[in-house]
């Protein structure tokens, strides 16, 4: 575009246009692929979902695997549904990919049919291309559009909250999602700049507002941009409600694998899996197991260090495992 343009120089458009790199492909490497996998090695022959299908790496590779499971994908993401449905051509009817927000999966596998389901996979967060395509509004080290909504067709942008929530409400995004201590200070000056509209002007904004002792150790722009994607795709709000729906589908033998980046994020599966069970019996002085559910190990697995160093993004992945092992009584 920009060398279409005689004025390229003096057209806001093009040049905007031109700094703001779209990638060509989808780039994401998945993440624990092995792990997963062997999570899904033993679970029923049936289909599996796979609440955040990006790419769809994890769903290929299962597809691979285990020949006799099918797998329904869901992302709210229009680029990753173009990219996955390409991938999972060749698996014919064993595959689906379907745009649906996960808190939605329950209208979503009831339309499809399935009232059960041999296991669920949800890899939470964005997706490399997300993050990589400037235009997309996620990155703090490339320019473009503050918009960061994963489904581009619904809701706020990340425009639409640092420029119309108050001062003290905008804190508290930073200071919840993005566990920013210096909060208070970053939401005045972004109220003080009014209207922020790309995300060149926003990292900016937070460099100068914080104090040159914290910029030592990475970007401080980072917490800020995490904190406002959280909140403009309601990432943590809608997690609790769509894994109580995934587990309530899943068949006897059905095992259910999450991948984390963030300790909020983390902290909801934990306490999701551990009611699960656990029996809430306040008169027994040890924790009772429910024999409906059982925990595949204790705590969350990490990536191997091979993995960390091949792949940036892997570093603060932790995987939980819960398996239904009988039905309710
Ligand atoms: C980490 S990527 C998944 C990558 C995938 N496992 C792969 O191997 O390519 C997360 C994906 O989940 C999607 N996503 C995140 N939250 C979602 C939600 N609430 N509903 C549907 N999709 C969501 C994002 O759009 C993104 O494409």
């Amino acid at each position: 575009m920009a060398e279409l343009c005689d004025a390229f120089r003096w057209c806001a458009q093009c040049w905007l246009a031109a700094s703001w790199e779209t990638p060509m492909t989808f780039e994401h490497i998945p993440v624990m692929v092995e792990e997963i996998l062997s999570v899904f090695d033993g679970v029923p022959d049936g289909v599996v979902l796979d609440a955040t299908l990006g790419g769809a790496g994890h769903a290929v590779a299962l597809l691979e695997r285990r020949p006799e499971l099918s797998v329904v994908g869901l992302d709210q993401d229009d680029e990753a549904l173009a990219a996955a449905r390409k991938r999972l051509e060749p698996f014919g009817e064993r595959a689906q990919a379907q745009k649906c927000r996960f808190d939605q999966l329950g209208s979503q596998l009831d339309a499809l049919g399935h009232d059960e389901i041999s296991g669920f996979l949800f890899d939470l967060g964005v997706s490399s291309h997300q993050i990589d395509t400037g235009e997309r509004g996620f990155s703090y080290r490339t320019d473009g559009p503050l918009d960061m909504r994963m489904d581009q067709s619904a809701g706020r942008t990340a425009a639409d909250v640092v420029n119309t929530v108050d001062e003290r409400e905008l804190a508290d995004i930073l200071r919840s999602y993005g566990d920013e201590k210096h909060a208070m200070r970053i939401a005045k000056a972004i109220v003080a700049a009014r209207p922020v509209t790309t995300t060149a002007q926003l990292a900016d904004i937070v460099r100068d507002a914080t104090p040159a002792r914290d910029k030592r150790r990475g970007d401080p722009s980072k917490r800020t941009f995490q904190a406002l994607r959280i909140e403009v795709n309601q990432e943590l709000s809608i997690l609790e409600g769509a894994l109580e729906a995934a587990l309530d589908r899943l068949c006897v033998g059905g095992r259910g694998a999450v991948l984390a980046y963030h300790s909020g994020e983390d902290r909801i599966v934990k306490a999701v899996f551990r009611d699960r069970v656990d029996v809430d019996d306040h008169r027994s002085p040890v924790p009772l197991n429910n024999e409906e559910f059982a925990l595949l190990w204790n705590g969350s697995k990490k990536p191997h260090d091979e993995e960390n160093s091949s792949n940036r993004r892997a570093t603060s992945a932790r995987l939980r495992g819960i398996e239904r092992v009988a039905v309710a009584a």
